[in-house]
């Protein structure tokens, strides 16, 4: 089987000489300082070279000094199940995810305990199992349209096409709306506060300059401003309406806490505007991903194509199908093993902290992890850049924590459920009428809040029946 042409980066040169070693087992630590000038060069360049640099350091834990701040990153599944679970109340949420704040509030992606313990309380059963159910028919009804409006042999940009039918999805499960429509107010203000957040998150003098009036502030406040709007709209026409809808707004109005109490509204705004972009474009670029590599690997394509013909037998997927495609499920999850949406996760240590023998971590360093790295290192995946999903087919024994597109612990993706659902039923959905196909050389990626590609994903439709 060909190896994809799909690959981080370059290698990166590496200027600096060897790290210091620190500590050898069982544990290997290595360290190094790097001087102010010689981190904005590095980080110029973006915040996937940046993680690139830092993985190629080696060791079980990485750790760079600059007189600003220290970082760590953690490159052995131990050590990630360490600060993810055994000592998670160690740590709080990066100042990445804080920035965040802005958008998202004190929603579940960016609140801290208690009140995020409360909240994740609340919010856990809209994914409950019967709820997923409901949804199923909102993905697979998205998707249907979405082939029915492709014609065949026509170019497609499937970043773009993925990311609009994540959002019609994530507008009808989450609030019973249209929001995707290109001309909506919502639409045009997601992408605005999006693309302008994204920029922000790039910019490491962000956290200085965010308030101050300069016109990218003026127009990021503004996008928020009617984004937060709409969703306030949507809240106070639900609760206006004593209707109830079958969907995640109407669970997040519902919820109730032991001692009676709900959610206010701003709370009920930022948990949906959470759900709403946590939600989307994660989903939306492991499932582009996976049509790239489908497009590359003729021979992957058409076993998924027999057992999604196979079980279908002609007809739409439906939720119960979703456990009936195994190769379809470890298509999609090698998809996110070599394309991880969350490429990188961040932490902060509120306190010393020591996630192993050796391997200390002190008070207010950022502590990482990398999926994008770890997905591919030789000590833990055998043929790591292969696209082979039949290794999820086998029994070999693993690692849990060698494969972790969605974290775990308790700050672990809450729409993991949610999401696999939604990739599987969109695969089969779109996969009963079209063939992609590739004609070059698929985009480099690009390291921003998502894994992005840094070019449309170009791929072409052609239509395997009507
Ligand atoms: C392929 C799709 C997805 C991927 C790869 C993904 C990945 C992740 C990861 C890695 C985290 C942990 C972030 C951290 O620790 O800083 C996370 C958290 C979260 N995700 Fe997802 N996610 C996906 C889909 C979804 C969906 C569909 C939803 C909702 C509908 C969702 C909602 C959330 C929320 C609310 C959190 C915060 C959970 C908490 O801290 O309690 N995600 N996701």
């Amino acid at each position: 089987m060909p190896a994809p042409d799909l690959l981080p980066l370059a290698p990166v040169p590496v200027s600096a000489g060897p790290p210091t070693v620190v500590a050898e087992a069982p544990y290997r630590v290595v360290e190094r300082e790097r001087g102010l000038l010689a981190t904005f060069r590095v980080l110029r360049r973006g915040l996937l070279p940046m993680m690139h640099l830092f993985d190629a350091m080696g060791g079980d834990m990485a750790r760079v000094r600059t007189r600003i701040r220290t970082s760590v990153l953690l490159r052995h599944p131990d050590l990630i199940r360490a600060l993810l679970v055994e000592h998670d109340a160690a740590f709080t949420k990066s100042e990445g995810l804080r920035l965040a704040k802005d958008v998202l509030g004190e929603g579940l992606l960016t609140s801290e305990p208690p009140f995020h313990t409360r909240q994740r309380r609340l919010v856990l059963p809209a994914f409950h199992h019967q709820k997923l159910r409901g949804y199923a028919e909102a993905m697979v009804g998205a998707a249907d349209e979405t082939a029915a409006a492709w014609a065949d042999g026509q170019p497609l940009a499937m970043d773009a096409e993925m990311n609009r039918l994540a959002l019609v999805i994530a507008g009808r499960t989450l609030f019973s709306a249209e929001i995707a429509d290109e001309a909506s107010d919502i639409s045009r203000a997601i992408h605005t506060a999006m693309a302008l957040f994204e920029t922000r998150a790039q910019n490491p003098l962000t956290p200085i300059l965010r308030r101050l009036p300069l016109a990218s502030n003026r127009r990021f406040w503004r996008a928020l401003g009617d984004l937060d709007e709409t969703v306030l709209r949507l809240i106070a026409e639900r609760r206006a309406s004593h209707e109830s809808k079958d969907d995640l707004l109407q669970m997040l109005l519902d919820a109730q806490d032991e001692d009676g109490s709900a959610m206010t509204d701003r709370q009920v705004r930022d948990e949906a505007m959470t759900l709403l972009m946590a939600g989307h474009e994660t989903t939306a670029g492991a499932l582009a991903w996976t049509w790239m590599l489908l497009a590359q690997h003729p021979d992957v394509r058409q076993r998924l194509f027999d057992e999604v013909d196979d079980v279908l037998a002609g007809r739409a997927p439906t939720f119960d199908d979703a456990k009936a495609l195994p190769y379809t499920r470890a298509v999609f999850a090698e998809a996110m093993r070599l394309c991880p949406p969350a490429w990188a996760v961040g932490r902060e240590a509120t306190r010393d902290v020591s996630l192993a023998p050796g391997v200390d971590i002190r008070r207010g360093e950022t502590v990482l992890f990398a999926p994008l790295f770890l997905h591919r290192d030789p000590r833990f995946w055998d043929d790591p850049e292969a696209f082979r999903p039949e290794r999820f087919l086998d029994k070999t024994e693993r690692h849990k924590f060698a494969y972790v597109p969605f974290s775990a612990g308790r700050r672990g993706c809450i729409g993991e459920q949610f999401a696999w659902t939604e990739g599987l039923l969109v695969i089969a959905a779109l996969a009963r009428h079209w063939r992609f196909e590739s004609d070059g050389p698929a985009p480099e990626f690009f390291g921003s809040v998502t894994l992005r590609p840094s070019a449309p994903i170009r791929l072409t439709a052609h239509r395997r029946r009507s």
